[in-house]
């Protein structure tokens, strides 16, 4: 009979299947080429029922040895005295993702249900991790005190940028689908699109002729550069025009950062809200976003790299609202949560527990949002009862509360 075991990458979450002899042994996944371990579930252990002495339950088996993110979210727990398993061996197997409840959303999904997975990150994944999470530590301990929180609503539009240096942890993916959220609320929203991939459009399933390359430079008045997707949502588009408004920019002797405060600041008093999805890196556009909106949302994906790129961009961030008091990290949303691998509830929780203020609700891994933007819908129009729907209404919600 054929085996039933798969594996999903603990890195970009690729479902592969793994032949019975390699269910021990080390693997490259097939998609990111990443090297991964993988244990089996002893057979006495794969029925906790029958098996007490069990130490650390994951969703991909029972391991007597704690990883270091477990280990983390033990020295987070210590203090609720919530009863760990490591100090319990003959409970059965209490599970760790109880240390952090809120961030653990029920299993109603078919993405977390299935056969047992194996996958578990390796040493290095880890390590990567804990040491993005320590220079983020060490960036919020110099950060003054008190915390700015978002500005208290005015009369004029909030500006929500969507940013993060780090490529593919949701960006674009969350500034259509809060922007279509706060729309669905009632506000009047403005999406500006800052990347010259102008994947928003696609993800609206409308085509601009003109956006906001035209509009900075002049050529196209608010009435020709936005055009309205849905109703109460605009977008004001973008794509390779980008690339001259860039050259633009730069060119401009001095004051070049503030070429988009500049341009748009008109647009303020028709919308309630304008969210701005920004690019990959770090160019004179991403300067100018930061010089133009007033709040900042990070998306950060729960996995290595993207820590290591939320922890850069904190850097760049610091540096830029020396010249811009007003300017606030305002929300930070854990994104690709995915609750059968251990690492990104754990690492969840570790960013809860920095930013407790600024945590959002996390967004699950979830495949209807990656379905959507092919048939240009959002997830609400998509599939509106998927857990990427619900992740994205309770987003829209937080945001539009302004806490
Ligand atoms: N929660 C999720 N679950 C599953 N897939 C997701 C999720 N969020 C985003 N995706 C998919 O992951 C990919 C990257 O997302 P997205 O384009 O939003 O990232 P990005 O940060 O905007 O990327 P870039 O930096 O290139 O602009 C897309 O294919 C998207 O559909
Ligand atoms: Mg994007």
């Amino acid at each position: 009979m054929e085996t039933a075991l798969f594996a999903i990458c603990p890195f970009c979450r690729a479902r592969q299947d793994v032949p019975e002899g390699q269910a021990t042994a080390g693997v490259t996944c097939a998609k990111c080429h990443r090297r991964f371990t993988m244990r089996r579930p002893e057979p006495a252990q794969a029925t906790p029922a029958t098996a007490p002495v069990l130490r650390f339950e994951r969703p991909h088996g029972v391991f007597e040895r704690p990883t270091m993110v477990e280990r983390s979210v033990q020295a987070v727990t210590r203090t609720n005295a919530a009863p760990l398993a490591a100090t319990a061996p003959a409970a059965p197997a209490a599970s760790v993702a109880k240390a952090a409840p809120a961030l653990a959303p029920a299993a109603d999904t078919e993405e977390e249900t299935g056969p047992p997975i194996l996958a578990e990150p390796d040493a290095a994944e880890e390590q990567a991790a804990a040491a993005a999470l320590r220079s983020i530590k060490s960036q919020l301990a110099a950060e003054p005190a008190p915390c700015r929180l978002p500005a208290p609503k005015t009369a004029k539009a909030r500006r929500i940028g969507v940013m993060l240096s780090k490529g593919g942890v949701g960006k674009t993916t969350t500034a259509v689908n809060l922007a279509a959220g706060l729309a669905g609320l009632g506000k009047r929203v403005l999406l500006i699109d800052a990347d010259t991939q102008g994947q928003c459009a696609f993800a609206l399933g409308v085509a601009p002729a003109k956006g906001l390359a035209e509009f900075v430079e002049g050529s196209a008045d608010a009435d020709t550069a936005l055009i309205e997707a849905r109703e109460n949502l605009w977008l004001l588009g973008g794509g390779k025009g980008l690339a001259g408004l860039k050259r633009l920019i730069s060119r401009k002797d001095f004051g070049g950062e503030r070429t988009l405060d500049d341009a748009l600041a008109a647009l303020d008093a028709r919308f309630d809200v304008i969210v701005v999805d920004s690019a990959p890196g770090w160019d004179a556009l991403t300067v100018n976003v930061l010089f133009y909106v007033r709040e900042v949302l990070v998306p950060v994906a729960l996995e290595a790299m993207s820590l290591q790129g939320f922890s850069e961009f904190l850097r760049s961030f610091a540096a830029v609202s020396r010249y811009r008091p007003e300017l606030s990290l305002a929300y930070i949303v854990p994104t690709f949560l995915d609750k059968r691998v251990r690492g990104p509830a754990a690492l969840a929780g570790e960013l809860a527990a920095l930013y407790p203020e600024r945590i959002c609700p996390p967004v699950r891994y979830n495949a209807k949002l990656s379905e959507a933007p092919a048939e240009g819908r959002t997830i609400f129009e998509f599939a509106p009862r998927s857990p990427g729907a619900k992740d994205y209404r309770a987003l829209a919600n937080r945001v539009a509360a302004g806490a």
